[in-house]
């Protein structure tokens, strides 16, 4: 595993976006998977960037999202979907038919399929060290399915839903199957960070921390901030 240590989150938003930009530009028809959550709300502004300012093509890009909330209208303001335009498909070229969301598990494996797999998949991490919506516990071969959300990731989502009730289930794409990308990118920022991700990269292998099966993937790239990074010195 490479780990890029940045020193703020502006700086970790723009080397995350080095690395899918060069990809993009080296396979314009790159399969690109794809996280949501606050953590790369920076990268997906950098892209953009890259879009109006460089004129980097997506015409050609597919796009697979990490997890959906289940139960959701696709318009719904809390849906994943809605996060996906709003920061990103909106505002540059890509081709809606390219673009997918987990919404039926058993087609969702077939359409990765059949695109040849995924090439880059940009991941974030939960606090209690989850990767998509793959709570703890879940299998390292685990597919896209459903799963009950831990109560600690309804409660942290409970903020975007203002009120709303919070989905108890959700669409992810398994852990077999993000460990099939051909290069993995993990994004983890500030402070709240520190602890679980020095447990996913350092400590044991373990369900307990799903994000730890990152340690047995070849190319991987943990991109962290120096917030996040403080316990991780040693692997530097
Ligand atoms: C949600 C998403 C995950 C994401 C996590 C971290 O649970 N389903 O894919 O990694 O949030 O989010 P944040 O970046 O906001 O900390």
């Amino acid at each position: 595993m490479r780990v890029l240590v940045t020193p703020d989150y502006r700086t970790l938003s723009l080397t995350a976006a080095e690395l899918v930009v060069k990809a993009v530009r080296t396979k314009p028809g790159l399969v690109l998977g794809l996280p949501t959550g606050n953590t790369p709300i920076g990268l997906y502004e950098q892209l953009v960037r890259s879009y109006r300012e460089q004129q980097l093509d997506f015409s050609k890009l597919r796009t697979f999202n990490l997890d959906e909330f289940v139960g959701l209208a696709p318009n719904d303001p809390h849906s994943y979907r809605t996060y996906m335009r709003k920061h990103f498909f909106d505002h540059v070229n890509v081709s809606a038919a390219n673009t997918h969301i987990p919404e039926n598990p058993g087609t969702y494996e077939d359409a990765i399929k059949q695109t040849g797999g995924i090439d880059l998949l940009i991941v974030g991490i939960g606090t209690n060290g989850h990767i998509a919506f793959n709570e703890p516990g879940s299998s390292f071969a685990s597919r896209t399915r459903e799963i009950e959300l831990a109560p600690e990731t309804i409660a942290s989502a409970g903020k975007y839903f203002e009120g709303t009730p919070v989905p108890e289930r959700a669409i992810t794409m398994g852990i077999g199957t993000i460990l099939e990308s051909r290069c993995i990118v993990l994004l983890a920022s500030g402070a709240s960070k520190k602890s679980v991700v020095h447990r996913a990269l350092n400590g044991p292998v373990s369900e307990a921390i799903p994000a730890s099966a990152l340690q047995l993937h070849p190319n991987v790239i943990a991109v962290l901030d120096e917030e996040t990074s403080h316990h991780l010195r040693q692997l530097r």
